[in-house]
């Protein structure tokens, strides 16, 4: 049978999967949203589609309900890098890490921006790596496929600090590695994804 869950059970279960910021089947799901804006373009949908050229520069990110108050770690990874560049449908796709930046923290600004409802609270780091912003490139592919990437923002303790040995080869990166790593026993407390094709 199907419901053998009470339906508030169901409910719920179907209303987290509808919340959902992250892509269907990605783990950790995440359901509260990271605003990611791209000059005047942000992430409306799941998987807003952008273009190359306007993802080229690292975005802004933020929230729109209420201020984050913590420090944070951003992460973006391409979820759909084919292992086969010649026949990227004859194997799995893998992950390709983006960007690994410490010491978000809110900038005690806003911003407004097309379809989002609420002004924006934006997170700012001065630092740029462990791994800088890397714009995506996905290859062309016939038929053409949009490559998924995922944003996650993880809230970091006082001192925390990545060593880039600790983030690993960024082409395959694998989060749960990482995450242990370093020490995030904590789920990502925002994220979200976009869409880009070649
Ligand atoms: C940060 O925000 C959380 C959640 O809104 C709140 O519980 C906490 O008291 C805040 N901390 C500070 C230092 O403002
Ligand atoms: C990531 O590493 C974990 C632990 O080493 C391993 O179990 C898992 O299969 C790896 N994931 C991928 C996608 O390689």
């Amino acid at each position: 049978m199907l419901f053998t869950t009470t339906s508030a059970l169901a409910a719920a279960i179907f209303a987290g999967f509808v919340s959902a910021q992250t892509p269907a089947g990605f783990t950790p799901a995440v359901e509260a949203k990271l605003e990611v804006i791209y000059g005047t373009k942000a992430t409306i949908e799941l998987g807003t589609r952008f273009t190359k050229a306007e993802t080229a520069r690292q975005p802004t990110i933020g929230t729109s309900d209420v201020a984050l108050n913590g420090t944070y770690v951003w992460l973006l990874i391409d979820l759909d890098v084919p292992s086969n560049f010649q026949n990227p449908s004859s194997g799995p796709r893998r992950t390709n890490l983006h960007a690994l930046i410490t010491g978000f923290k809110s900038s005690g600004q806003t911003v407004s921006v097309a379809g989002v409802t609420n002004p924006v609270y934006t997170l700012t780091s001065s630092s740029t790596g462990p791994i800088t912003y890397v714009g995506p490139s996905p290859p062309a592919e016939n038929p053409p496929y949009a490559h998924k990437y995922v944003s996650l923002l993880y809230e970091t303790p006082a001192g925390f600090t990545v060593t880039r040995q600790q983030v690993g080869q960024t082409f395959g990166f694998n989060l749960t590695t990482f995450v242990d790593a370093v020490g995030l026993k904590d789920a990502p407390v925002r994220a979200s994804y976009l869409s880009v094709a070649a």
